[in-house]
């Protein structure tokens, strides 16, 4: 019996499971010290060898620059303390002026004005005090007209002028009241000469910046950064990098003695020494305490319901409490030949108040090296031994991947950075920026560092059947099934589909909290429309192609046929994706997102509710979606032989069914190591989270209503103090 180990019972599972959770349950509290070994920032990780100074010589150098960069930046208070630029305003009269346009700076977007742009004007005078001449923002056309005092201006005390634009940069509230402020800062400074301000007016001209633009080299919504370091839209809080290098470096450090290891001296480690050598995980832990315990149909039923891939059920067309879940594999993407990413569909029994139980599962597409073909099926039942054990395992491996690339990646990540550029580009007076900005935060940088770390030469390409290109096609396809509109909770099965119900209790969260802000602050929303209306146009014309509107259907096999249109039933399903609204046609493709408004002056009936839509969605992605994949990736995919993203094809004929212990088909000693880090640096490394709001940048609404709700999260496995207040890792 496959049911359970032998002679176990359903709560002897449950026993290991809250015992093995405790014993592995991830501490986010501050470890290390001043003299452990650095790792310079979060931009520095590598899938090789990260930049972590682990000798004296360099530790010493190390201690230097730090000592450096805090002196810089004591020097830097000490300079704003003896040169406050304080916001009164020198001189009475308004007899001269300043004016200019400012617009965006790509080839297809530089004639869009940039709206409510804060503008200050400043003079130095010759001991560096600053004096502030003049402020305002730029209009709705781009245009700034800011006016000041023109005989102030000529007199000896200053020597130079400064225009300044700004964009907003932090929000703060204060922990007693619900009062936010807001921290602008200097996005593009322009130093104008004493001798050019002779007459009433002065031409800045027209100025385009490049302010969170959009990249072209792929079709869904990126952010361009140049430089992480030096040209960013934004950068990481002090307390994100500090979170990074405290929680982290211990796990760099094993990393990197095992590629040593691998080069030096292959045969002193192996796969389970590598296991062995990080913190244990779920899976391994509670092996030790019931073998068999996480390899059973009970565990597996109950991870594909309630763990890290939380799958969507689709009810079987003719069986009752029968339902379908389907993982889709390389399909037509592009892969390499070393690993194999089938299609897997898994046939659950769900019985009255039950977990569900798998009854079959069927394989599509190449498993072994000696077959490659795209549609050949597979089918195996618990009836099938030894078989079955192999093909759990096949689905939990091709799950995970799909897990990572369409929710986790796709789903919650870039879907949180398409609202973060929109944001960014337009929300400026709007209360909106308060509300959305400290759940926006960040998603764009560690989207970044996603590009190398997991994709591009990083990790996934090399770990498992998809190329790099593969996953940028597969993102695209995804990001054509996101859309706010329409979008609900996961259905509750039954009693035991705890994931559902705490994604629907969440949601309840997030809809108090933004029904509460949008009465608050109505008058001020509608006040600036059009800053909504322009977060609207960018949100839906920058947007994916509705993916079942890219297919080419006139061209496909009848084979392909019937693959896309499964697809495209599972994924409208799994994201909740309504394809019967009417959307925009854009450049030639229907897009995703759907519109908030289509009124730049003024709310029409039905567009205050979509704006409400809109933002719950954004929140609901970057907190509760992503942190449940997230943190659960260390359970679900911490071990490397109970579920890692690829197995290879090896060279026997059953290919990729073979038992575990056969370690040509499962990573090799470099990916087992480097899938270890991975699991653990995305799940061991949170920093942001809402009830502890360490950066005071949340509202604390949104906190006391989650706090009401501590032990019903509890009850379904869910600890409030662990659900992030951002997508950043
Ligand atoms: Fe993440």
């Amino acid at each position: 019996m496959s049911l359970f180990p032998k002679g176990a019972t359903e709560e002897d599972i449950e026993r290991v499971y809250l015992e093995a959770h405790k014993e592995t349950r991830i501490d986010y509290s501050k470890t290390g010290g001043f003299f452990g070994p650095k790792l310079r920032n979060i931009n520095h990780l590598e899938v090789g060898r990260s930049k972590v100074i682990n000798s004296w010589y360099v530790r010493t150098a190390e201690y230097i620059l730090v000592f450096y960069e805090r002196t810089l930046e004591w020097l830097k208070k000490v300079n704003r303390a003896l040169y406050p630029r304080k916001t009164t305003i020198y001189g009475k009269r308004k007899d001269a002026y300043i004016t200019g346009k400012l617009t965006f700076a790509m080839r297809d977007d530089y004639a869009i004005p940039l709206h409510n742009m804060p503008v200050r004007f400043w003079a130095r005078t010759w001991f560096g005090g600053w004096r502030l001449f003049a402020e305002g923002y730029s209009d709705r056309d781009g245009l700034v007209r800011i006016d000041y005092d023109y005989l102030e201006s000529r007199r000896f005390r200053y020597k130079t002028f400064h225009f300044e634009i700004c964009q907003l940069s932090h929000f703060f509230f204060n922990p007693n009241d619900r009062v936010g402020s807001i921290e602008w800062e200097v996005f593009e400074r322009i130093k104008i000469p004493k001798s050019d301000l002779t007459g009433m007016g002065y031409n800045i001209g027209n100025l385009q910046l490049f302010f969170w633009e959009y990249r072209r080299d792929v079709a869904f919504p990126r952010v361009v950064i140049n430089d992480h370091d030096e040209d960013s839209p934004e950068y990481y809080s002090d307390g994100r990098n500090d979170a990074i290098q405290q929680q982290f470096v211990p796990i760099e450090l094993t990393k990197e003695k095992h590629l040593v290891q691998i080069k030096l001296d292959p045969d002193s480690i192996s796969i389970p020494s590598i296991q062995a050598d990080y913190p244990k995980n779920l899976t391994v832990a509670m092996e030790e305490k019931l073998p068999y315990s996480t390899r059973c149909d009970y565990w597996f039923g109950r991870r594909m319901m309630n763990g890290m891939n939380c799958a969507t059920f689709l009810p079987d067309a003719k069986e009752a409490e029968r339902y379908w879940v389907k993982y889709f594999g390389a399909c037509d993407y592009e892969v390499n030949d070393e690993y194999a990413f089938p299609t897997v569909e898994i046939k659950f029994h769900i019985p009255k108040g039950g977990l569900p139980i798998p009854e079959e599962i069927i394989t599509t597409g190449p498993v072994s090296s000696h077959d490659k073909d795209q549609f050949i099926k597979r089918n195996f039942t618990p009836a099938d031994g030894d078989r079955w054990e192999q093909a759990k395992r096949v689905a939990r491996v091709s799950g995970g991947l799909s897990t990572e690339l369409d929710d986790h990646f796709a789903g919650t990540h870039v879907n949180t950075e398409q609202f973060s550029i929109a944001a960014r580009r337009n929300l400026r007076k709007s209360p909106l920026a308060t509300l959305l900005f400290p759940h926006l935060k960040e998603v764009a940088l560690i989207n970044h560092s996603a590009d190398s770390i997991l994709i591009g030469p990083g990790y996934i390409p090399k770990a498992s059947a998809l190329t790099a290109r593969g996953i940028v096609q597969r993102c695209t396809d995804m990001m054509g099934v996101m859309d706010w509109k329409n979008w609900e909770p996961m259905e509750v099965i039954n009693e035991r589909h705890t994931y559902a119900k705490a994604e629907n209790l969440f949601w309840e969260v997030v809809g108090e909290f933004v029904d509460n802000f949008f009465e608050e602050h109505e008058v001020g929303i509608i006040e600036e429309w059009f800053e909504v209306f322009r977060f609207s146009e960018d949100l839906v014309q920058n947007s994916a192609e509705a993916f079942h509107s890219s297919i080419n259907w006139g061209t496909l096999t009848k084979e392909e046929k019937e693959r896309e249109e499964k697809r495209v039933e599972y994924y409208h399903a799994r994201f909740r994706f309504d394809p019967d609204l009417e959307r925009v046609r854009y450049k030639g493709k229907l897009r995703a997102m759907s519109p908030i408004t289509t009124n730049p002056l003024a709310p029409e009936p039905g567009d205050m509710e979509n704006l409400k839509q809109a933002c719950k969605y954004a929140i609901m992605m970057a907190t509760f979606m992503h942190t449940w994949v997230n943190e659960h990736q260390y359970e679900d995919i911490g071990e490397i032989l109970y579920s890692s993203l690829g197995l290879r094809f090896g060279e026997h004929k059953d290919g990729i069914f073979r038992d575990e212990s056969d370690y040509s088909i499962s990573p090799d000693l470099t990916r087992a190591t480097q899938m270890m880090w991975f699991s653990n640096l995305l799940s061991r490394t949170e920093y942001g989270f809402i009830t502890r709001n360490e950066e005071n940048d949340i509202d604390p609404l949104f906190r006391d209503i989650l706090e009401k709700k501590r032990s019903e999260f509890k009850n379904l496995y869910v600890e409030i103090d662990n659900i992030e207040s951002r997508t950043n890792i």
